[in-house]
């Protein structure tokens, strides 16, 4: 990328017009329909050969796979397939639709700043016996559910689905699933979805769709959210990365969850998404050093960044904003967390274990279903008399 633009620069005090080339592949993002969503969003359809992905310079000529082939085995992926209720949409869809071979792509707004490029992001610190979590922002707090024992092809969770408050627009709360590779803080690689409410990003504090991915290698770091840089393909004509999410779940109301679902298929060498039982695109395993092959860590949990500025824990919420011992329609849970191992067929997680940074602000408690799907209620206040 930095060579073509120093490349083009230096043509450019020369004749301009050679520059038409580059203006030509802008020209080419030119949306084929745009949509105006009723919540202000535009959906810009973009032809699928011409998604941001393709700016990446491992993936000039790549060739699109547009299904996985395979599923990870299992009862769980069938009764998904056959029981797939359509319950949660996305609120542009009822204003228009994308059509084939194009994707849906979220048009960036003017107050889409700079500043909210940081993706949250916890890894192991060291594994074996003091294995501990890590987030990378001091004011980043978090809660996980986690295993790192083994070599992961995969994950799965219904999230639930809820408009956590956020007391600054530089604060943001998430939940998702989180894939991570690496040998140590400074050396990881990273891929994950769930939903967020981001006011940096986005400038309003709705619940969206998100996924991320980044490396950070020799203290180079490339990622982004959604499709905010190339990387991640998308295949999917139906969703799209950054809308709003609804319906949303209310305290002790009617309870709303997505499945979230990512697997290495190693016939195609790439990290299929699956959201709401439909393959929306995929990660190709080039993009990493460490995620290459399978992960070593992977977390369900939630994340809140705080500004903290005087030095107190912000009111932003994480999940429901209710502690875990509310339960059902009180906090937010995670259910049918499962994993993938080597065998490509999902499983429960087997010894999982929980992590919070500051119990007392946000906190996680565990438990098993009898048919053996692992689930997670999580969340919290913030700020409270026990979180100064
Ligand atoms: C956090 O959750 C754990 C697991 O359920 C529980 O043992 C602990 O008491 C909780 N901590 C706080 C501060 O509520």
């Amino acid at each position: 990328m930095e060579s073509k633009a120093i490349h083009c620069f230096l043509i450019l005090l020369i004749i301009s017009s050679i520059c038409d080339a580059s203006r030509l592949s802008q020209l080419n993002k030119t949306p084929l329909k745009s949509i105006e969503s009723k919540d202000g969003d535009v959906i810009d359809c973009v032809h699928i050969y011409h998604q941001p992905a393709f700016d990446h310079p491992l993936l000039k000529d790549h060739v699109i796979q547009m299904r996985p082939k395979h599923q990870p085995e299992g009862l769980l992926a069938e009764n998904r397939q056959l029981n797939r209720r359509k319950s949660i949409t996305q609120l542009w869809q009822s204003s228009g639709s994308c059509p084939e071979e194009t994707i849906p792509i979220r048009r960036t707004k003017q107050v889409d700043a700079s500043g909210a490029s940081f993706i949250p992001s916890i890894n192991l610190h060291n594994k074996g016996a003091n294995t501990e979590l890590i987030g990378q922002a001091p004011t980043l707090q978090f809660v996980a559910a986690l295993v790192g024992d083994d070599q992961y092809h995969g994950a799965t969770a219904n999230i639930n689905v809820w408009e956590p408050q956020v007391q600054q627009s530089s604060d943001f709360s998430s939940s998702q699933l989180s894939f991570t590779a690496g040998s140590d803080v400074s050396n990881f690689d990273s891929i994950q979805a769930g939903w967020h409410v981001h006011p940096l990003l986005y400038g309003d504090s709705s619940t969206r769709l998100f996924i991320a991915y980044f490396t950070i290698h020799n203290s180079q770091t490339i990622g982004c959210f959604n499709l905010l840089c190339s990387g991640f393909v998308q295949t999917s004509n139906e969703i799209a990365l950054g809308a709003a999410i609804s319906p949303l779940s209310t305290f002790h109301g009617a309870q709303f969850g997505v499945d979230v679902l990512i697997f290495k298929d190693p016939s195609q060498d790439v990290w299929w998404l699956h959201y709401e039982g439909t393959p929306i695109g995929y990660w190709p395993s080039k993009l990493f050093a460490d995620l290459a092959n399978t992960a070593s860590v992977i977390t369900w949990g939630g994340s809140v960044l705080s500004s903290e500025s005087d030095g107190q824990q912000t009111t932003t919420q994480m999940g429901s904003g209710h502690f875990p011992e509310e339960g059902f329609g009180g906090a937010s849970y995670m259910r049918d967390l499962y994993l993938v191992d080597e065998s490509l067929k999902l499983k429960p997680l087997g010894n999982p274990t929980t992590s919070a940074k500051q119990p007392n602000c946000y906190n996680i408690t565990l438990g098993r279903n009898e048919g053996g799907g692992d689930f997670i209620f999580y969340g919290g206040p913030g700020r409270n008399p026990n979180c100064p």
